[in-house]
C-alpha cells in the first residue's frame, strides 16, 4: 500500500478505545479525524477535555493540535480515509450476546459516502467482537457499496489507566484479514513500535481478544477461591499465591484476590463466551465457573459484613473506592459500586469516598449515593468501612486517625490491600472476604 495515504485516518467513537487510537496515531504524526454522534462529548473533545481519566492522553491530544480533529458523524459524510478505525461499544445484550447494532450503523454511515469507496479505503474494527464478524462486516459494505472494501479485525490490548502507554508499547498487534494488501498496510501504519506481530485471519483475531480477556478474569477467580479456602484453613492467602505465582510457568500477575473482577471488559467478555459456547453447542463450563466464582465475592463480602455487625439495618457503612480498579473513574460493572447499592437497598446508611469519581460521574440512579471528597470525613461516625479499590490513600490510610473517626472498629479488606498489623495496633478488626474473624497474618511485601 502507498503509504503516502495512509495519511488521512478516521476513528468512529470517542470513547476509551477510540480516543486512545485517534491521539496514539495523531501523535506519530497522521491526520486523524474523529467522529462520535453525541455533540457534547464532541465539544468537549475539541476542548481536549475527555471524560476518562487517562495519564497522558489530553497532553498528546494538545501537542498534535490540527493534526486531530473532532466531528458528528450526523453532520459530515465518511471523508474515504485510508484506514477507518471503528471503536464503538459493543455492550452485552440478550443472553450475554454483543450488541452489534452501533457497528452496524457505521457501516451504514460509510455506505452512505459510497462512490469511491474501493480496496484503498480499509475498514479496521478495533471494537471487540465475536468471530464472524468482520467477515459478516465484509459482506455487509460490499451489499451496500457494490464494491471491494477490506475488513480487518484488530482488536486491542490497551488497560485503562496505563492505555496511551499501552498503545505506544503493545505487548501485540493482532491483525485479522483475509485480504493480505490490508493487512500488510495496517502493519506498516503500526510500525512505530516493536511489537510482535500476528497476521491471521478475522474469526482467530476476533476470539483471540476474548481469549485473552476470558483467562485473566479466569486467573482472578481462581486467585479468590484460594483465597477463600486458604482462610478457612487458617493458611496466608497472599503467600500461597506468591508461592504458586513463583512458578515461572504460571507467573504472579492477575493472581491478586479480592472482591473479583469489573470493568467494562472482562465480565462482558466472559459473559460473550458463555453465549457464544452455547450457541455454537460447546458448553464453556470454565468461564460459567468464571462468572459464579466473581459474583460469589460480591455476595460474599457483604455477608462477611452483615454477620460482623450482626445486621445491616441502620448500620453506618464507608465504602472506600467506587472506580473498577485504581487509576481510573470509571464505574462500569464496579463491585465497590455495586456493593454500595446493595447495602443501600438493605437499609445501611451508605457514605462513598472514591480519589477519581465524584457524584456526577454516577448513573442517574446512583443519585441517593453520598460521595465524600474526603476518606477521613467518610470513616466519621461509621460503624464499619470496606475498603473496594485499591487506592494509595486508602491503602495507607492512617488507621489510628481512622478509629478516632469510626464510631466502630470493623474494617473489611476487599482487596487484601491493608496491612492486619497496623490495622490491629490502631485497635481496628480486619477482616477479609472469606472470614468474618479478624486476621492475624504477618502483611506480605511483594
Ligand atoms: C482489560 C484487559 O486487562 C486489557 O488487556 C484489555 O485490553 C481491556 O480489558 C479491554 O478489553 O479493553 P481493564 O478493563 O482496563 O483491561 O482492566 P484490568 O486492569 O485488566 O482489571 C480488570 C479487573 O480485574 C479490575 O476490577 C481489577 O481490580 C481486577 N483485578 C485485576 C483483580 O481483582 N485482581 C488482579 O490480580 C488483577
Amino acid at each position: 500500500m502507498d503509504m503516502a495515504k495512509t495519511d488521512l485516518i478516521a476513528v468512529v467513537g470517542c470513547g476509551y478505545v477510540g480516543l486512545v487510537t485517534a491521539v496514539g496515531l495523531a501523535e506519530q504524526g497522521m491526520r486523524v479525524r474523529a467522529f462520535d454522534v453525541d455533540p457534547v462529548r464532541l465539544a468537549a473533545c475539541r476542548e481536549h477535555q475527555f471524560p476518562m481519566l487517562e495519564p497522558g492522553l489530553e497532553d498528546a491530544a494538545r501537542a498534535a493540535g490540527d493534526r486531530l480533529t473532532f466531528h458528528n458523524v450526523r453532520e459530515e459524510a465518511w471523508p474515504h480515509p485510508a484506514f477507518t478505525f471503528i471503536a464503538v461499544p459493543t455492550p452485552q445484550g440478550d443472553a450475554g450476546y454483543p450488541n452489534l447494532s452501533m457497528l452496524r450503523q457505521v457501516l451504514m454511515w460509510i455506505a452512505d459516502g459510497r462512490s469511491r469507496a474501493s480496496s484503498e479505503n480499509v475498514i479496521v474494527i478495533r471494537s471487540t467482537v465475536p468471530p464472524g464478524t468482520a467477515r459478516w462486516a465484509h459482506a455487509e459494505i460490499e451489499r451496500l457499496i457494490g464494491g471491494e472494501v477490506p475488513v480487518v479485525a484488530n482488536p486491542e490490548f490497551l488497560q485503562e489507566g496505563r492505555a496511551l502507554q499501552d498503545f505506544r508499547e503493545p505487548s501485540r498487534i493482532l491483525i485479522g484479514s483475509e485480504n493480505r494488501g490490508a493487512a500488510e498496510g495496517l502493519r506498516d501504519l503500526m510500525a512505530f513500535t516493536s511489537a510482535p506481530v500476528i497476521i491471521t485471519d478475522t474469526s482467530t483475531a476476533e476470539l483471540a481478544k476474548y481469549g485473552s480477556n476470558a483467562y485473566l478474569a479466569m486467573r482472578i477467580s481462581f486467585a479468590n477461591e484460594m483465597a477463600r479456602l486458604a482462610e478457612r484453613e487458617g493458611a496466608d492467602p497472599l503467600v500461597m499465591l506468591q508461592a504458586v505465582g513463583l512458578d515461572p510457568r504460571i507467573g504472579s500477575r492477575y493472581l491478586k484476590p479480592g472482591v473479583g473482577y469489573g470493568g467494562s471488559c472482562l465480565p462482558k467478555d466472559v459473559a460473550a463466551l458463555v453465549s457464544m459456547g452455547s450457541a455454537a453447542n460447546e458448553p464453556m463450563e470454565l468461564m460459567r465457573a468464571t462468572q459464579e466464582v466473581n459474583e460469589l465475592q460480591r455476595r460474599r463480602i457483604i455477608r462477611t459484613l452483615a454477620d460482623a455487625l450482626e445486621g445491616l439495618g441502620g448500620r453506618r457503612v464507608a465504602v472506600l473506592g467506587l472506580a473498577f480498579k485504581p487509576g481510573t473513574n470509571d464505574v462500569r460493572d464496579s463491585p465497590g459500586l455495586q456493593i454500595a447499592r446493595e447495602l443501600l437497598t438493605a437499609g445501611a446508611d451508605v457514605v462513598t469516598w472514591d480519589a477519581a469519581v465524584t457524584s456526577d460521574l454516577l448513573p442517574a440512579a446512583d443519585a441517593e449515593l453520598s460521595v465524600i471528597g474526603d476518606p477521613l470525613e467518610a470513616l466519621r461516625g461509621a460503624d464499619a468501612a470496606i475498603l473496594c479499590t485499591e487506592w494509595p490513600e486508602i491503602v495507607d490510610l492512617d488507621f489510628s486517625r481512622a478509629a478516632e473517626m469510626m464510631k466502630g472498629t470493623l474494617l473489611v479488606d476487599g482487596r487484601y490491600a491493608w496491612d492486619p498489623l497496623r490495622a490491629s495496633n490502631a485497635g481496628l478488626d480486619l477482616v477479609r472476604i472469606g472470614t468474618s474473624r479478624p486476621v492475624r497474618h504477618a502483611a506480605v511485601s511483594a
